[in-house]
């Protein structure tokens, strides 16, 4: 499909979709989001994408939050349904996917940017990003899952502090907090975000699936985290892949996955 608002690109078995409102520092308008969502659904669905990486056009952002310009026709009753579309179209789209998805953070990562950003599994950042969740200088508060992941992240201390300072902290300081695994020059972002994407990719489909399945269960409300664990590594052993992986074990070889 075309977009607008996104570029997708491929580059062996990973997807690139690059947020692409470069002049608005890559805000997540309404189409955007829509957007989002059809790119990520075909990326599950198109079995030649092994994972994706996002990222934002341009040196400056990753993407610098929700469009507000948006925002200000909204009432009660319309910001609730802007955030609960937002979570379920994309965020958790995107944090309960069945392939991994890591956010490379090249620039300004605030507001909706940070929480998507948050949403994928993995988060890396170039050492000009800057993070944070800046809604309270609105009036608001984050409304893509940011009061909820960013505590999960960084834990409750810090995320309390960012949020309610509304400040911005370095890639130095995320990653001091957790709340990135990697910063690097922005020269080698994206090369890094390969690198990582592509040793995950060596590995079997169905587990990765199922350890992102396993290890989000420990943040979902009413759902046993371990009866979660039991069910899935059970359900691995009925996989191809796990034969697979055990005979090219005992044949010292490299295993060949195939997602079945
Ligand atoms: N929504 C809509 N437009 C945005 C935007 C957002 N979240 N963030 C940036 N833009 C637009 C600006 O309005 C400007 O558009 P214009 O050229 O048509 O006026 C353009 O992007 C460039 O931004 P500008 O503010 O001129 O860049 P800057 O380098 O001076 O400042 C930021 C960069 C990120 C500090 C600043 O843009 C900012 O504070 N953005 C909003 C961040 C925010 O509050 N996000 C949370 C939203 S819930």
């Amino acid at each position: 499909m075309e977009f607008q608002n996104l570029l997708i690109t491929n580059k062996g078995r990973i997807q690139y979709i690059t947020i692409n409102r470069e002049s608005k520092l890559n805000a997540l308008n309404k189409d955007t989001l829509a957007e989002l969502h059809t790119a990520i659904a075909e990326a599950f669905q198109n079995p030649e994408v092994g994972g994706v990486i996002i990222t934002g056009a341009g040196p400056k952002a990753f993407v610098a939050g929700a469009d507000i310009s948006e925002f200000a026709a909204l009432d009660a009753v319309g910001g609730a349904q802007l955030s609960r579309t937002g979570h379920t179209e994309v965020f958790d789209l995107i944090a309960n996917g069945s392939k991994p998805i890591i956010a490379a953070v090249n620039g300004f990562a605030l507001g909706g940017g940070l929480e998507l950003a948050m949403a994928c599994h993995i988060r890396i950042a170039s050492d000009n990003a800057k993070m944070g969740l800046p809604e309270v200088t609105l009036g608001l508060i984050p409304g893509y899952g940011g009061t909820q992941r960013l505590a999960q992240l960084v834990g409750k201390g810090k995320a309390l502090e960012m949020i309610l300072t509304a400040d911005m902290i370095t890639a130095a300081d995320a990653l001091q907090y957790g709340l990135v695994t990697y910063v690097v020059n922005p020269e080698e972002l994206l090369a890094k975000a390969e690198e990582i994407l592509n040793k995950i990719l060596t590995r079997a489909p169905l587990a990765l699936a199922a350890a992102i399945r396993s290890i989000n269960a420990a943040y979902a409300d009413g759902v046993n985290g371990y009866e979660t664990e039991v069910a899935e590594f059970g359900k691995c052993f009925g996989t191809k892949d796990f034969k697979e992986g055990v005979a090219a074990f005992m044949e010292k070889r490299k295993a060949e996955f195939k997602g079945e």
